[in-house]
């Protein structure tokens, strides 16, 4: 599974048409995953050779486990059992009740990329990497008793039994630049948690999960660079839509609005971070501004993508302004 993609007789094809090349040359999802298929092959063996392996057990303090009440008539879960703060703890809940809808993201991911040759093998591995972070993440929570285990039970099934769709309708282009962001604003939720537990065990955890994050954005960055080689134009106008309609992936998690305020102002999540250290890095390594392969519907939509940043760049500097004044007032 090792060879690089040549995408240029395609992208030849595009150039040879008119306005809208990309789409009237006829680049369906299927041509694209057929195109792209020797670059993803090539991507697995990639992350394969740079994944660390580990294992969640070891991240687990099992000394400190005590049965809870219930069938084991063990001791009932309260409060003054966890030294986390709030805003911790509602981190720690989001970012698994995040992985423990993997199913959902399975399912969207299966279906995009067809399931077969080396987008079947990523989709696999994919699947299997992620499935590590929720146990681990859970087994800690439990054994450490940081969290109630009958409200969390309570948010994993109506989280679950919510599911997960992506706005843009299984279309390949559109999935792969959501991924991508996705991936990378999950690493630095995940970093910043376990930075803010104040725990060195959580942060170990935490920061062992943000590398392996971080290797799935790599994987998904370098597929998507490899789409904007081959169709310029369809692949900037699915970043674009992406951008522009971003939500993290546990956006449907019961009373979210309340706990991203909550996480924004503790420091894991917010606008700067998102702008920052999520959106710009990515589409710097895409070269978006720089590129000259654009045809005119590629251009209105990068013309777009800078209004939209010039925006949020402003809406990041006033979050931080009133962050700053709140937390000033708190300390007078
Ligand atoms: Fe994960
Ligand atoms: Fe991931």
């Amino acid at each position: 599974m090792t060879a690089t993609a040549d995408p240029a007789p395609l992208r030849q094809k595009a150039r040879n048409t008119s306005i809208d090349a990309d789409a009237a040359a006829g680049f369906s999802d299927v041509d694209i995953l057929r195109e792209l298929e020797p670059l993803v092959a090539g991507e697995v063996n990639r992350h394969i050779g740079m994944h660390k392996d580990w294992r969640p057990h070891e991240y687990v303090p099992w000394s400190q486990g005590r049965d809870f009440d219930g069938v084991l008539g063990g001791q009932a879960w309260e409060p003054d059992q966890t030294s986390f703060p709030d805003e911790v703890r509602t981190a720690l809940v989001v970012n698994l009740l995040t992985e423990d809808n993997l199913p959902s993201y399975h399912h969207e991911i299966a279906s995009i990329f067809r399931g077969e040759g080396a987008w079947g093998t990523w989709v696999h591995r994919w699947t299997a990497e992620e499935a590590r972070h929720s146990v681990a993440i859970r087994d800690y929570l439990m054994v450490t008793r940081s969290v109630d285990p009958d409200d969390l039970e309570h948010a994993r099934m109506t989280h679950m039994s919510t599911g997960f769709k992506n706005s843009h309708e299984d279309q390949l282009l559109h999935g792969i630049s959501y991924v991508a962001f996705q991936e990378l604003a999950t690493r630095v939720a995940h970093r910043n948690t376990g930075h803010l537990s104040k725990e060195p065990i959580c942060d170990q955890l935490m920061q062992r999960i943000a590398l392996d994050e971080n290797l799935h954005m790599l994987f998904y960055r370098n597929v998507l660079s490899g789409a904007l080689d081959l169709v310029p134009d369809q692949a900037i106008s699915a970043i674009v839509d992406v951008v522009t309609d971003f939500q993290m992936p546990g956006a449907s998690i019961e009373g979210f609005g309340r706990k991203s305020i909550q996480m924004a102002l503790a420091g894991v999540y917010d606008a700067r971070q998102h702008l920052d250290d999520v959106l710009l890095p990515i589409l710097r390594q895409w070269n978006i501004f720089d590129r000259t392969d654009f045809g005119p519907a590629g251009e209105a939509k990068r013309e777009e993508l800078a209004e939209f940043l010039t925006e949020l760049e402003a809406q990041a500097s006033k979050f931080e302004q009133m962050r700053d004044a709140r937390r000033a007032r708190r300390s007078s």
